[in-house]
């Protein structure tokens, strides 16, 4: 009986990419086909809508307030023992509003993985679709990246791009962007756990030779 892979997602608010990850991870039937589960969803607000969600499919949470850590390092440190309880094969920050600590990164080293609202390396960072609007770039999208100790940085699994139209304003970008990061980061988890990701000098080939990147189609 091969061991099943632990998959732990960490949210912070609405919880829309979690969702799409364990409803593939459900529809795919990961356990069985890939001997991996979505062991369990750690929110570091306590009134995140996302718990709910992760509840109503059937996946453990917990809330881990980080307003009642003195510290950063302390914080990290609950967080990181909450996580290892399920023994983590992945761990996924899904919308987590946190900077974590280079000791926290480290630890998770080559299975942290992120996803960001911009075509890294351009605008990481916050108001990523407003920065976009008003730097006027024509093509936008969102980033699946492996983690690293510096803020949305770190090698890049997935990108996926959309256009940005005239009419667009940060709420309709960001709802057209979101739709694609739905679609990519189960795919990158599911090629994490398939096997199929090298990184090599800080770059990520996808064995298989699928493309690492997604257009929204117009
Ligand atoms: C997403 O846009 C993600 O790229 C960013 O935060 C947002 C989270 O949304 N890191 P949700 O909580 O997954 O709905």
């Amino acid at each position: 009986m091969p061991t099943v892979k632990n998959i732990v997602i960490l949210i912070s608010g609405r919880g829309s990419n979690m969702e799409a990850i364990v409803r593939s991870a459900q529809t795919e039937q990961w356990e069985s086909v890939l001997q991996a589960r979505i062991a369990g969803v750690i929110s570091n607000r306590p009134n995140a809508a996302g718990l709910a969600i992760a509840r109503d499919l059937g996946v453990p949470t917990l809330a881990l307030d980080h307003k009642i850590y003195a510290t950063r390092e302390a914080f990290d440190a609950a967080l990181a023992q909450a996580i290892d309880a399920w023994q983590p094969d992945l761990v996924l920050l899904a919308g987590f509003m946190r900077v974590l600590t280079a000791g926290f990164v480290g630890r998770y080293a080559g299975r942290l993985m992120n996803i960001h609202p911009s075509l890294l390396p351009s605008f990481a960072g916050l108001d990523t679709h407003q920065r976009a609007l008003d730097t006027g770039v024509k093509i936008h999208g969102s980033t699946v990246h492996f983690v690293t100790p510096d803020l949305d940085d770190g090698p890049i699994i997935i990108q996926a791009a959309v256009p940005v139209l005239a009419q667009d304003n940060a709420s309709t970008l960001a709802t057209r962007v979101l739709q694609q990061e739905h679609r990519i980061y189960p795919l990158a988890v599911r090629w994490f756990v398939e096997g199929q990701l090298q990184v090599e000098q800080g770059r990520v080939r996808q064995l298989q030779g699928q493309p690492q990147w997604h257009m929204q189609n117009e």
